[in-house]
């Protein structure tokens, strides 16, 4: 008697906390291992300033309110820095820090580990992107996180494994953030840095038009992997635009289209991508996630019902003092101002 009811408390307790818990907002994503969830990612998520060189318009806080699960970064240290202290030196700037420079990568991370304390059911991918070529350390990052307070929930999966844990496994061991780092690191003293190549190949992301992406579900980073069948992909769907100014060429996101580029365009990709490598994209690599529909289509990819009868943060009026859509006279305004700037960076660039 007195077992049986304790089993019974216990199965009803269980059941009871099963039926609340949702892992990345899915009651049905928490039996799901990592590596089969389609996670949305935002490109350069730090490039959120009204700026023609930004790819998002809100804050990385607002990305993560609205249900981004991804964000990819890139290191850079600043021309007038001598890379002393990477909890200082390491910058979040696009290629070159006079071009954009969103501050130091500790900053950031502070930001991302106060959301993860506050939203301990929610599973985040950090991807790392080194675009010049820096010889980082691993003991580089180990010191941004430590410094950030994110060491706690760093994740390591061994080399060589493909099988992830659930999402559920994930958050109930506490370490629910994983890290990947593309290339310059040395790979060897801080085990929760993954090499992004070991586990990861991605797709083409110089995408100059819509038409471009019915050729793109191909390997383009790693060259000729060893085995892509058990590895993860970031399909890249986003587009650059070319601004040519004299014989100077300045690429930049494609805001007033991305409504297009993250709506039919990002499921006729995925799909295509499905058939050619026989499963899903494990990450949607977007630029203004807000506009078009990513994140219902990422939901449909993983068989889930989004619910978007609320409005996104990021497109809530003054969310961010940076709205999804801009009006054309205020986007021609903030182009011609920024245009300088651009010039002025590409030109301290030559
Ligand atoms: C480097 O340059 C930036 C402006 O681009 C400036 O804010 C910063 O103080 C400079 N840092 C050093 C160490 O001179
Ligand atoms: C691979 O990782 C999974 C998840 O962490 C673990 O359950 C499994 O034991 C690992 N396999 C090997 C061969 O290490
Ligand atoms: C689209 O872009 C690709 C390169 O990404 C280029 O080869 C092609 O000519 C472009 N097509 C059109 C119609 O502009
Ligand atoms: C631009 O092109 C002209 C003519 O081809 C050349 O003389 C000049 O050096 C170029 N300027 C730059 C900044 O590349
Ligand atoms: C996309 O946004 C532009 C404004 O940037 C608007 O003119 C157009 O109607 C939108 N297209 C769709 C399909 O929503
Ligand atoms: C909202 O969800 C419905 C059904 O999944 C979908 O058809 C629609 O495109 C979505 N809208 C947005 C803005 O995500
Ligand atoms: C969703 O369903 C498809 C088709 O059955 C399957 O391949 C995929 O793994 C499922 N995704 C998730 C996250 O369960």
């Amino acid at each position: 008697m007195f077992s049986s009811s304790l089993i019974l408390g216990t199965l009803v307790f269980a059941t009871g906390s099963l039926a609340q818990q949702a892992c990345n907002g899915y009651a049905q994503l928490c039996s799901v291992p990592y590596n089969q969830v389609t996670t949305v990612v935002t490109h350069n998520s730090y490039a959120n300033f009204a700026s023609p060189a930004a790819n998002q318009a809100c804050s990385i806080t607002t990305q993560l309110d609205d249900g981004i699960r991804g964000l990819k970064l890139s290191a850079v240290v600043p021309t007038n820095s001598t890379m002393s202290n990477p909890v200082t030196d390491i910058h979040l700037c696009h290629t070159s820090c006079s071009l954009l420079d969103a501050g130091t990568a500790t900053d950031t991370l502070t930001t991302v580990a106060s959301w993860l304390k506050a939203n301990p059911n929610e599973v985040l991918t950090i991807m790392w992107n080194n675009p010049n070529n820096v010889a980082f350390q691993d003991s580089d990052f180990n010191a941004i996180y430590q410094a950030a307070g994110l060491t706690d929930y760093v994740y390591t999966q061994p080399t060589g494994n493909n099988t992830w844990p659930t999402l559920q496994q994930l958050i109930s061991s506490g370490k629910r953030v994983v890290t990947f780092a593309d290339l310059g690191t040395d790979s060897s003293s801080v085990s929760w840095l993954l090499p992004e190549f070991n586990y990861v190949f991605e797709t083409p992301y110089d995408n100059r038009n819509e038409s471009a992406f019915s050729s793109a579900c191909v390997i383009d980073r790693p060259v000729n992997p060893s085995s892509p069948n058990s590895m993860m992909y970031v399909m890249n769907h986003f587009l650059y635009g070319t601004l040519t100014l004299g014989n100077l060429s300045v690429e930049l996101p494609q805001k007033g289209t991305a409504n297009i580029t993250n709506a039919q365009s990002l499921l006729t990709q995925a799909n295509a991508c499905r058939s050619a490598f026989g499963r899903y994209p494990t990450f949607l690599e977007v630029d203004f996630y807000n506009l078009g529909n990513t994140l219902s289509i990422a939901a449909q990819l993983n068989n889930v019902t989004y619910s978007n009868s609320t409005q996104l943060k990021c497109n809530s009026a003054g969310s961010n003092g940076n709205s999804g859509q801009s009006s054309a006279s205020e986007l021609l305004v903030s182009t011609l101002t920024n245009l300088f700037l651009v010039f002025l960076g590409v030109y301290l660039l030559l």
